[in-house]
């Protein structure tokens, strides 16, 4: 019986690795609004000291107050990172908002936009994010556009209907040459913080649609272009068997993120296995 599972572990090992060895992951952190400055610094302090792998990006996206640590401490750094959240207008009347510009200030070269969080507690409409993805690209910066379905839709089958219109609105009048300066992350939100990830064969099947509604919206080859991230309750112990999905080309972590031990796992784990 022992042997059995051994063996188990040494074809899965060696299979894993096999799938994950050619593919280059962004592996982003999510911290929404958690840590204080001081946590922030300790943070990267460790994480600096941690040796990266090479083909790997990771991307940090602290509360706006501390980007200005992100540009002080990451200046020499591989270690990269971006904002959670930005408004479409470059200046103005807009108490309360971040321009585009104001980030790329701070050394972000890149934004999530239409995380469920901002669709669900802040009434963010396709619309709106359309209006956001599009003043990324102007300025530069890769937007990380969320979408997902919730539970609801999940059970009525409906999350394919749901996706292919978050994609379709939050794409719209995007110019089919910037596509390779956009990011996709899958966030089902019934996985997000509930200790629940989607299964791989879910995650595969779903980031198998996204691409597919990719390739009929701008044809393969620009299709190919677009990394697909999935994001709901990663942590190191699903780390493995999610990379190794079909088109995931990458996470969006949320608490497992927070934790600078548990996120070194997370990146050491995904690079032992790429050897
Ligand atoms: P989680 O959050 O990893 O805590 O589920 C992911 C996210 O909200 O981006």
């Amino acid at each position: 019986m022992i042997e059995k599972e051994y063996l188990y572990q040494m074809v899965w090992q060696a299979v894993s690795s096999e799938v994950v060895k050619n593919k280059k992951y962004i592996i982003a952190a999510n911290w929404k609004m958690n840590k204080d400055a001081k946590e922030v610094i300790d943070f990267l302090e460790v994480l600096e000291g941690t040796e990266l792998s090479g083909k790997n990006d990771v991307v940090l996206f602290p509360p706006y107050p501390y980007l200005y640590l992100m540009r002080d401490k990451l200046r020499y750094s591989k270690i990269l990172y971006g904002a959670q959240n930005l408004f479409w207008e470059d200046t103005g009347a807009f108490t309360g908002e971040v321009s585009p510009e104001m980030a790329k200030d701070f050394g972000c070269r890149y934004a999530i936009i239409g995380h469920s969080e901002r669709r669900n507690i802040f009434q963010e409409t396709d619309e709106m994010l359309q209006k956001k993805v599009q003043a990324c690209i102007r300025h530069g910066l890769k937007p990380v556009l969320c979408i997902g379905e919730n539970a609801e839709e999940r059970n009525a089958l409906r999350h394919q209907e749901k996706l292919m219109n978050q994609l379709a609105k939050g794409f719209m009048n995007l110019d089919i040459k910037k596509l390779d300066s956009v990011i996709i992350a899958y966030e089902p939100v019934w996985a997000i913080g509930t200790g629940t990830n989607a299964t791989p064969s879910q995650v595969e099947d779903t980031h198998g649609f996204i691409r597919y509604t990719l390739e009929s919206l701008y044809g393969k080859a620009s299709a190919e272009k677009v990394p697909i991230l999935y994001g709901g309750s990663v942590k190191a112990s699903n780390i493995i068997e999610l990379a190794v999905a079909e088109n995931v080309s990458g996470f969006l972590i949320g608490g497992a993120s927070l934790n600078v031990n548990e996120f070194k796992e997370i990146l050491t784990k995904l690079g032992t296995c790429q050897g």
